[in-house]
């Protein structure tokens, strides 16, 4: 006796339809024709069950709270930090845990399951951090969330901010942060850079830094992150967020950079949602994209997740909590329209992210948590071309969202 039958799936790519069978929480059996009970079966129609999207790059503390005090007026970065500066002034337990909750709602509508948030901890009393490593808590039997301690002012810019990072890593957070290109000088990024591996080495924790992340071709963080990975090792365990400047470096440069990123295996996490629209912002025309080499990096067996990174906040005041909206984007922007490239787009909201985050026990396996999104279309290309809410999120076992097909008749 299953607790849930999934009927008539097709686990893209291969093209034989099966059954799952789900029990106590995990896949119990897959294959093509399950004929024992289950307390509820929902027939999948030889339509895609994918596992679920994963949000590699998100600030839930920072979600659903734009136009507090103000809207972003010039539409850049550093103006979306200010605004935050204030706003975050304001903030309460509750306020965070609220917004954060919504928005991991309007995910898990959309069929993800697993979400990496940063979490400001230059916030002298780490209200935010506290709140977000509750929910964390309380969510848990329906989302994985990671926390990433990060220093959004930069870790050396105030006395008071390393010592707050580490002890964001002591109350809990999964990984460590940082932002090199917003510290005050050079060399103090390239500082910033060995402490985040210092203290991820000290307290067992991953790496996510937002790491070159604006249009100065010079800014050149990525190879000190490469440098400590090479050195150190664990490069699977480090993640290089947005990394924008990379669009921005010369094709010499670049190439070089390749090279070495190909010595180490660490994670590229672009948004692309929000850096097309960040970024480019002091260009006249021809306007830069502000993306990082997509294409390349995955060219060349690179590991490469995509991010929302805001819902609704100071700097992108748009959003939906769909990662199939993301890809959508990435396709465009990093101009991935050949099949395999659309393909390897939706693995970059899928498995890849799911590598990034280091969730062992991810994907369509017997003896895996029953973590599966239904779609109503039959493979990640139209996935991606209609950019579909999913049917069905089933999440531990359990049908977490249902969302009816639109429809539509056209009388002509
Ligand atoms: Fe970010």
């Amino acid at each position: 006796m299953y607790d849930l039958l999934l009927r008539s799936c097709r686990i893209y790519p291969e093209t034989t339809l099966v059954d799952i069978g789900i029990k106590a929480g995990k896949i119990a059996a897959i294959q093509p024709l399950i004929t024992d009970p289950a307390a509820r079966a929902i027939d999948c129609g030889g339509q895609l069950v994918t596992p679920p999207f994963v949000e590699s790059h998100i600030h839930l503390d920072s979600v659903l709270a734009a136009g507090q005090p103000r809207f972003n007026a010039s539409g850049t970065l550093f103006e979306g930090i200010q605004i935050w500066g204030e706003r975050k002034q304001s903030l309460t337990h509750e306020d965070v845990q609220k917004r954060a909750l919504e928005a991991l709602k309007l995910m898990a509508a959309n069929g993800v399951l697993y979400v990496r948030t940063h979490v400001d901890v230059t916030e002298p009393k780490l209200i935010a951090l506290d709140a977000l490593l509750e929910l964390r808590e309380q969510v848990k039997d329906w989302m994985t969330v990671q926390v990433v301690a990060f220093p959004q002012d930069g870790i050396y810019s105030r006395p008071e901010n390393e010592a707050l990072l580490e002890e964001a890593l002591k109350r809990g957070a999964d990984a460590v942060g940082g932002i090199p290109h917003y510290e005050l000088t050079r060399e103090d990024g390239v500082r910033s850079i060995q402490r985040i591996f210092d203290l991820a080495e000290q307290y067992d924790r991953l790496i996510d830094v937002h790491c070159d992340e604006v249009d100065d071709d010079q800014s050149r963080f990525v190879e000190v992150i490469v440098a400590e990975a090479i050195k150190r090792g664990g490069g699977e365990r480090v993640s290089a967020s947005h990394t924008t400047a990379f669009g921005s470096y010369n094709d010499a440069y670049a190439y070089k950079l390749l090279g070495f990123i190909q010595r180490t295996n660490i994670n590229f996490i672009p948004n692309p949602l929000i850096n097309i629209t960040l970024q480019g912002r002091m260009d006249t025309y021809p306007k830069r994209r502000g993306l990082t080499r997509i294409k390349e990096l995955w060219q060349n067996g690179v590991n490469v997740s995509l991010g929302q990174d805001c819902i609704y906040d100071p700097w992108y005041i748009l959003g939906t909590g769909s990662m199939i909206g993301v890809a959508h984007m990435a396709v465009h922007v990093a101009q991935m329209t050949g099949l395999q490239e659309i393909d390897a787009c939706f693995d970059m909201v899928t498995h890849n992210g799911a590598r990034s985050l280091h969730i062992s026990d991810y994907g369509i396996k017997v003896g895996n948590p029953a973590n599966v999104a239904v779609l109503g279309v039959t493979d990640p290309f139209n996935a991606i071309r209609y950019q579909v809410t999913p049917r069905y999120v089933i999440s531990q076992g359990k049908v977490i969202a249902e969302t009816q097909p639109t429809q539509t008749s056209v009388t002509v």
